[in-house]
């Protein structure tokens, strides 16, 4: 018998995160994910993802916060010994006109969406090397493609998040890890749904297919470069957008 492929989802139990941790859990993986501090919701997520077979397990980590994800990581290898997929998901969204932006929310987006995800990588890549195989997945987002007015910072950091895919894939390709990005355009999440309802029409209105995404969509794409479909796929960002950019 093959052993299960383990994955890493950061910022499991909702939206985005918490799509992927069931899919993944349902095409055979067994799944560590984290979680900022919600212990209920991460103890059900377990019970669900164990009931499609996988082992899972929620661990408790501040992805801002370099110490917290030192020593979340630490239980996390010493735990599941080792991860072939990490997905870099937890990520936060403070929106604002540029003239106004205050300098500590400049900060916490820099620190939870780009340091936070360098520094879960940074762990994970020395194991991996010595398993010669891995994959590793930044959620970044269509607005650090095209931009968007009263997101600047945001879009600066997921804009970063393609930086660092693209000189990972250079820096450990011979390793035999991939990295990639996906960029999903606007997903119906816990993040979008405090838009009012004419900025959503707005937005509707450039998307080709017309409709919003769903977290299964992004879901769908992290199997695909999780998986050995897309082994000849690295320093690759793939939209999943409804065409909105192209
Ligand atoms: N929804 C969209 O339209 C959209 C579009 C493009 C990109 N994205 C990106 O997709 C990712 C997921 O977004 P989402 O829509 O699913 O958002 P969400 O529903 O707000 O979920 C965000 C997740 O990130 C976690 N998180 C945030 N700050 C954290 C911290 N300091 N430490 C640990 N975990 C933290 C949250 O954990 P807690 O539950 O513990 O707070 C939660 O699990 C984000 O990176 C976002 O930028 C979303």
């Amino acid at each position: 018998m093959t052993a299960r492929p383990q994955a890493l989802i950061t910022g499991g139990t909702r939206g985005i995160g918490r799509a992927i941790c069931l899919e993944l859990a349902a095409k055979g993986y067994d799944v560590a994910f984290t979680y900022r501090s919600n212990a209920e919701l991460a103890r059900s997520l377990e019970a669900e993802l164990a009931s499609k077979g996988a082992r899972a397990k929620g661990f408790e980590l501040d992805i801002s916060n370099p110490a917290s994800i030192e020593a979340g990581m630490e239980k996390v290898l010493a735990e599941f010994g080792q991860i072939e997929t990490l997905v870099n998901n937890a990520g936060i969204s403070i929106d604002g006109l540029a003239m106004r932006f205050k300098a500590d929310d400049f900060d916490r987006l820099m620190d939870t969406n780009v340091r936070g995800a360098f520094l879960t990588t940074q762990a994970v890549l020395r194991p991996m090397m010595k398993l010669r195989r891995g994959s590793i997945i930044f959620i970044s987002s269509v607005i650090g493609q095209m931009g968007n007015a009263g997101q600047a910072p945001y879009s600066a950091t997921k804009a970063a998040l393609l930086g660092l895919t693209k000189s990972l894939a250079r820096e450990v390709g011979s390793r035999g890890i991939r990295v990639n990005a996906i960029t999903p355009g606007f997903v119906k999440t816990d993040m979008t749904s405090a838009l009012p309802e004419e900025n959503k029409q707005a937005i509707l209105a450039e998307i080709p297919l017309g409709t919003f995404g769903e977290p299964e969509d992004i879901a769908a794409a992290v199997l695909f470069l999780a998986s050995p479909a897309s082994k000849y796929v690295t320093g690759q960002v793939l939209a999943v957008n409804g065409g909105m950019y192209m």
